[in-house]
């Protein structure tokens, strides 16, 4: 693939479909390397907007919307951010050859929905997940669960992310709760839910899987180290690498990880969710691009999963290679207002071997994720407690 310039006839063009913090460092990547970079997000100001050669506002699961933009701009690449776009609009332009989608249209359509990616998994590959089911209404709920999945369980819509929707419950008289929590908490209004077995894991781990194009002018299928996190209600908040595991349950996270990825194909960087026991490993979802407790690499790899993500796309060689141990911390704007501030900045880069990003979102929310420390150490240890130390300083402020 051939790298242009910004603005000219020459110049490689890519669309990001979401511009938030995760899609912001992947266009700066694009951004070194000289790519031309159109961020689109449903919100003025999103993150990505602000780095990117140019930005557009627009509602992305609406089909005819996003068509219309696509066809307006005309980008070689388009790199999906989010999960909650018109994803048949991308199947039909990549099946009419008008751009590439990263990594495939079909992997955006399966991983908007839980049921999608969870029947291939489970399914099609005969991979380990949870016991699992699918209700359109309470009743249904109330059968899948008496029907073998049992307590506890945890509910969720089959169209939302970061924990939005979920429950866990352990008896009966909980269901109804958690049924009117997922409708109020999915994507769409009405939408179907999942119920899963509850997994006594011992640890989850996100392994970043990334599909490239290798000397040999083939594809191949790259690990980083496992990536250990700690969620609380189901959005990250702590994440580090390497989370030590033993072998054999690290050959068999590869094993499920390349699986899937190699269903899903294309190029790229996949966030492969899995949940660890002993030797005993999980899959449990799959993001087909960088992953929120990928932002770790930032410190910890000599390539972060951004700048893998950017290579991959656009045809050139990565290297997973670990750089040191490492953690991130997330930092929550603790507060609803516009236009917020952050004191503590000074303080937080004070403790050794740490740094900060501040997405620079427009607007906080009581646990919207407004920033991440990250810090790298001798051991995993270490880099966790400089992380957490250093987000603790940094508080947010109504001017
Ligand atoms: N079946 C399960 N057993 C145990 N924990 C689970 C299960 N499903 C989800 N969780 C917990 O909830 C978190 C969020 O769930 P996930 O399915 O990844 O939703 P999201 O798409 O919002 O990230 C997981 O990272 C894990 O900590
Ligand atoms: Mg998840």
């Amino acid at each position: 693939m051939k790298l242009g310039t910004p603005f000219a006839p020459t110049a490689t063009r890519v669309m990001l479909l979401g511009s938030g913090e995760l899609g912001k460092e992947v266009i700066i990547a694009m951004q070194r390397l000289g790519v031309e970079v159109i961020a689109v997000d449903r919100y003025v100001n999103a993150p990505g907007h602000q780095v990117a050669h140019s930005a557009h506002v627009i509602d992305m699961a609406d089909g005819p919307a996003l068509r219309q933009l696509i066809e307006h701009v005309k980008p070689h690449i388009i790199v999906p951010e989010i999960e909650a776009i018109a994803t048949d609009v991308l199947v039909d332009i990549e099946h009419a050859g008008t751009a590439e989608v990263i990594p495939t249209a079909r992997a955006a359509k399966l991983t908007m929905n839980r049921e999608g990616i969870r029947r291939l998994a489970a399914e099609e590959l005969g991979l380990p997940t949870s016991r699992y089911g699918f209700a359109d209404n309470l009743n249904e709920l109330r059968m899948v669960i008496d029907g073998g999945i049992g307590y506890p369980c945890i509910i969720k819509p089959v169209m939302s992310s970061s924990g939005k929707g979920q429950s866990v419950i352990n008896e009966p008289e909980e269901v109804e709760a958690a049924w009117k929590t997922a409708m109020s908490g999915g994507r769409v209004s009405g939408d179907r839910v999942i119920a899963e077995e509850l997994i006594g894991f011992d640890f989850e781990i996100t392994l970043l899987t990334v599909r490239a194009v290798a000397e040999s002018g083939n594809i191949e299928t790259y690990f980083c180290k496992p990536v250990g996190h700690i969620q609380e209600q189901g959005d990250y908040v702590e994440s580090w690498q390497p989370q030590t595991m033993s072998d054999a349950a690290l050959q068999r996270s590869q094993e499920i990880a390349g699986n899937v990825t190699d269903n899903l194909g294309g190029r790229g960087v996949f966030g492969v969710e899995l949940f660890v026991k002993g030797d005993r490993v999980w899959f449990s979802e799959v993001s087909p691009r960088p992953h929120d407790t990928g932002m770790v690499t930032m410190v910890s790899q000599v390539q972060s999963e951004f700048e893998l993500h950017a290579r991959a796309i656009l045809g050139l060689p990565v290297s997973v290679a670990l750089r040191s141990p490492g953690a991130s911390a997330v930092i929550y704007g603790g507060m609803e207002a516009r236009g917020i501030a952050f004191e503590g900045a000074a303080q937080a880069l004070r403790i050794p071997q740490t740094d900060l990003r501040l997405f620079g979102k427009p607007e906080s929310f009581l646990r919207r994720r407004m920033g991440v420390a990250l810090a790298y150490g001798d051991n995993v240890n270490e880099a966790r407690s400089r992380a957490k130390l250093a987000a603790s300083k940094v508080k947010p402020v109504k001017n």
